[in-house]
């Protein structure tokens, strides 16, 4: 049985691998969307639902983080994702995981970016208050929008809608139509800062 079939469909339904969408992504729309939500450069990126890797090595070159890492929960698609790296010279960590439960330490990141892996699985609010965690304070998450899901899949999107990030102590940042980026409150700035110290 192949990582693929052992994936709970319940859980998540993946999307086939479309060229014409890959080439979108990687042209058009990641650089579109690092100017939009004003990415720093030499920050350490994590990206969500990597897939295939496809926008690993342009926001390596836009942005040339400190530390890029891809997570994924399908194995296959990690090994494509590790090819596509290899291609394009790209030096990005891949790996295994659930983003509802980040294998990596509080506030490791400074910009976590999910294009659309949130609106298509199960219990997505674990997802949102793992990434919360992860996220360094002051730094950003970049997600895509209502709009953006429903031009990239009308039927598969309907009803889907993410947590609202504010309970997690997201802030709104930027909002562009397709993409928006919400900023993890500083320690000093959140309710109650002095009784969780
Ligand atoms: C909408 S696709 C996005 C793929 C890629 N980022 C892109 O833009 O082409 C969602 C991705 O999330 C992954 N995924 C699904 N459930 C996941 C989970 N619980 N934890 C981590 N990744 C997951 C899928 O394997 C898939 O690669």
């Amino acid at each position: 049985m192949t990582t693929k079939e052992k994936l709970d469909l319940t859980e998540y339904r993946p999307f086939p691998d479309e060229q014409g969408r890959n080439n979108r992504q990687t042209q058009w729309e990641i650089p579109a969307l690092v100017r939009a939500m004003g990415l720093p450069t030499g920050a350490r990126i994590l990206e969500v639902g990597c897939g295939r890797g496809i926008a690993l090595p342009v926001l390596d070159r836009l942005c040339s983080p400190r530390r890029l890492v891809g997570l994924d929960i399908d194995e296959e698609l990690l090994v494509e994702a590790a090819a596509n790296l290899r291609e394009h010279g790209t030096k990005a960590e891949l790996h295994r995981g659930d983003v509802r439960r980040i294998p990596f330490g509080d506030e490791a990141f400074d910009v976590i970016v999910d294009f659309g892996t949130l609106y298509h699985i199960a219990r997505p609010q674990a997802a949102l208050s793992e990434i919360a965690r992860v996220l360094a304070s002051g730094g950003t998450f970049v997600y895509e929008t209502k709009a953006s899901q429903f031009l990239s899949h009308p039927v598969r999107s309907r009803g889907r809608r993410l947590p609202a990030p504010a309970a997690y102590d997201l802030r709104r940042r930027r909002w562009a139509v397709l993409w928006a980026s919400r900023t993890k409150a500083s320690l000093a700035s959140r309710p109650n800062a002095s009784q969780s110290l």
